[in-house]
């Protein structure tokens, strides 16, 4: 969701005052997914590296998230939409930490959409977790070094057991990954737009889910491979 500190720059505001408005097109975007069916939504709210900018502006973003919380609370259960933060939640504030717990537990057992939120989060990061984990399980005895494999690693990372992400959406023109979900984007469509976050709207989703379902996805196969068995189904 890049781009809100340009979008407010281009107006002559601060640079929060894009993240107040990047927050309302987060509820925006939240239920049209919801709407349309959309089994899983991760978005890359703060990352590990993100506590490099100014204190002022880390913590309207912690209070911002802190307030969307309250405030979604009602709204994400009446959508039956799933909340899961990912991310090292123990560096976060107190009553932001205390906030996702309410939701999670709120929400756990909805079934539309399940919205992932990455705050503290980093694609090495959770690869180093994973390893940590399966290293422990390995060390103890309850797992043989040549058990592990794809499944069991991605099983330990933070997303769990969520499919590999189908397409990625990058706002604000850069040409990055940025540490976001390393492992999962193994085989991601990659989608990059200039359009600046808080203009990413209803029509911006729409262009992207078209790209998305204009591409031949091979995985490993040959086009004609696909084409063949896509006739056959
Ligand atoms: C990147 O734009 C954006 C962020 C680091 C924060 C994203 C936060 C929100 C959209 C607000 C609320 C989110 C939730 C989940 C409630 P940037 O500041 O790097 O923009 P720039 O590249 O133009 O400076």
């Amino acid at each position: 969701m890049d781009g809100n500190g340009r979008w407010a720059r281009q107006r002559h505001l601060p640079r929060v005052a894009g993240h107040r408005v990047g927050a309302r097109v987060v509820r925006r975007v939240v239920e049209e997914c919801a709407r349309r069916g959309v089994g899983h939504l991760t978005l890359f709210a703060f990352s590990s590296e993100n506590w490099r900018r100014p204190a002022d502006e880390v913590s309207v973003l912690m209070e911002l998230f802190v307030r969307a919380l309250r405030d979604e609370e009602l709204r994400l259960q009446e959508h039956d939409v799933r909340l899961s933060v990912i991310g090292e939640r123990g560096a976060l504030p107190a009553r932001l930490q205390d906030a996702i717990a309410r939701v999670e537990a709120r929400t756990a057992d909805c079934r539309g959409l399940h919205l992932h939120v990455a705050a503290n989060y980093g694609g090495q990061w959770d690869i180093v977790q994973a390893a940590r984990s399966l290293a422990a399980a390995a060390a103890c005895g309850a797992l043989a070094p040549d058990a592990i494999d794809e499944a069991g690693f991605a099983a330990r990372l933070a997303l769990g057991s969520a499919p590999p992400v189908d397409l990625l959406i990058r706002t604000g023109g850069e040409l990055r990954i940025s540490n976001f979900l390393l492992w999962h984007l193994a085989y991601a469509e990659l989608y990059f737009t200039d359009t600046l976050w808080p203009d990413f709207d209803i029509a911006s989703l729409d262009q992207a889910l078209a790209w998305y379902a204009g591409r031949e996805r091979r995985f490993g196969r040959t086009g004609e491979q696909v084409q063949a068995g896509a006739a056959g189904a």
